[in-house]
């Protein structure tokens, strides 16, 4: 047995230093080191056997290997298993990460509801049995597949895990597990990728199904889930504005399937509906045309998606012209204003410019400069482009209009959802049957006459 050596850990990041340091070098932290006696007990071999992993594993040929594609387990919620790349395999290991209060305990609790038959470890560190039990009641989980364990020791939820052996087993989450061996709090980086590494080793051992879910602050600078996308399978970003009730729920990394997918869903009283349509979504339905507003098609993971861009120009009150924009870049939005500017001899420079993407949706795709532009040129005049008319198209600095990718994709989309007239790049693939431009002034002049 190799001998005990004395080392320094910082408790914060989990630095190791061979003396003892006041600052520490890996997160700047002061007076975080702590001794460790550092036995041979720290390779990820004896660790899996402290968890009861145990049995080492034997080379096999490729041929010998059981293909377990055929195995997903879908979740049944549908949105879920489009991002997931069409279901659940044995042993996938999957973080949801997300801000507090956007709906990842719901979401997963609602896999109860739609998979009655699965048996689900649901492992409760954030909340009381009894306050999930009365979620789920209203969220309509028959409570007889789910059971809900409220424990955050890690090594006593890998001895469970395996004696109950579930189909599914959630982390509700990651930042509240520990192991009484380190010294640092739950959720720091330390007990996170210790705790996530002994998971990921059941999950992978076991072939148990796992989620763990993981708060992300919009900096991304909590302890969790940064430090664990590399170790887990798929990595499922929740996102969603608080003022507004839909929620997207993101591929970032996916070893299963393809990255860049979208699931959208919205909150409800009753918890998370999938959204079929969401084009209908993010398109004002009030039916008049005013001024100001226009139509683009954006592309979200493999879906095509309308959304309804507002725009009002007036004259500035004071010497520098106010650039308001919600939910689109505003140096985008600058550059488009000078290119309006220069091209087409608009003066925006004497007026402020507020821009909002309707719903609260994020926009950014360069196919939807043409439908920004036409917005600020409809409200500069004061003319509303007319009812069922769509604009597509990258407006480069020169003022011309450049095409962009799944065109065809974009129009069929806008086409279904009952618009007809569209303006769209002019060196389009064959088959589309609207009107071309080649040029922000033809294309102006197209959607306002
Ligand atoms: P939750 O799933 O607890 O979020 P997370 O686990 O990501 O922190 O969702 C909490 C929010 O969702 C809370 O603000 C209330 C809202 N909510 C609903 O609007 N309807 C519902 O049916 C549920 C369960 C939650
Ligand atoms: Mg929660």
């Amino acid at each position: 047995m190799a001998k005990a050596k004395i080392q320094f850990e910082c408790v914060t990041c989990g630095h190791i230093s061979s003396k003892w340091l006041g600052n520490c070098p890996s997160c700047g932290e002061w007076h975080t080191f702590k001794e460790i006696t550092k036995a041979a007990s720290s390779s990820p071999a004896h660790k899996a056997k402290v968890a009861g992993l145990g049995a080492t594993a034997q080379p096999l040929g490729l041929n010998e290997i059981e293909n377990s594609v055929q195995r997903r387990q879908v979740t049944g919620i549908g949105e879920l298993d489009r991002v997931l790349g069409g279901g659940i395999l044995p042993g996938a290991f999957i973080l949801i990460g997300g801000d507090p209060g956007v709906g990842k305990s719901t979401l997963t609790l609602q896999i109860a509801k739609s998979r009655p038959e699965l048996r689900i470890l649901y492992c409760a560190g954030e909340e009381s049995a009894s306050q999930i039990k009365q979620r789920a009641e209203r969220l309509g989980v028959d409570s007889g597949n789910l059971s809900i364990y409220s424990e955050t020791q890690v090594d006593l939820i890998l001895e469970t895990a395996q004696k109950e052996a579930p189909d599914l087993l959630i982390i509700d989450s990651i930042q509240t597990l520990y192991r009484t061996e380190l010294q640092s709090m739950p959720g720091s980086i330390q007990q996170v990728k210790e705790c996530a590494a002994l998971l990921q080793q059941l999950a992978k051992k076991k072939e148990l199904a796992t989620i763990i879910i993981g708060h992300v602050t919009k900096e991304g600078d909590l302890a969790g889930p940064r430090v664990l996308e590399h170790m887990v399978d798929t990595v499922l970003q929740f996102e969603g504005d608080k003022h507004y009730t839909y929620r997207l729920l993101r591929t970032i990394k996916n070893r299963f399937g393809a990255a860049q997918e979208v699931g959208i869903f919205q909150m409800n009283e009753d918890g998370l509906k999938e959204v079929l349509n969401p084009s209908e979504f993010f398109v004002s339905e009030n039916g008049r045309s005013v001024s100001g507003s226009a139509i683009a098609c954006t592309i979200e993971g493999s879906r095509p998606l309308l959304v309804e861009i507002q725009a009002l120009v007036s004259p500035a009150s004071y010497g520098t012209p106010q650039r308001t924009s919600s939910g689109f870049d505003r140096n985008r939005l600058t550059l488009l204003l000078a290119v309006l500017e220069k091209r087409c001899g608009y003066q925006f420079s004497k007026y402020d410019v507020y821009l909002n993407v309707v719903g609260g949706f994020r926009l950014n795709d360069p196919a939807a400069d043409l439908a920004i532009v036409c917005a600020l040129v409809s409200s500069y005049k004061d003319e509303a482009i007319a009812q069922g008319t769509f604009c597509i198209g990258e407006v480069g600095l020169g003022g011309e209009i450049r095409t962009v990718p799944r065109l065809v994709q974009r129009v069929k989309e806008a086409e279904k959802m009952g618009l007809q007239n569209g303006i769209v790049p002019k060196n389009q693939e064959k088959g589309i049957d609207h009107t071309p431009a080649s040029d922000l002034f033809t294309a102006i002049k197209k959607a306002l006459g």
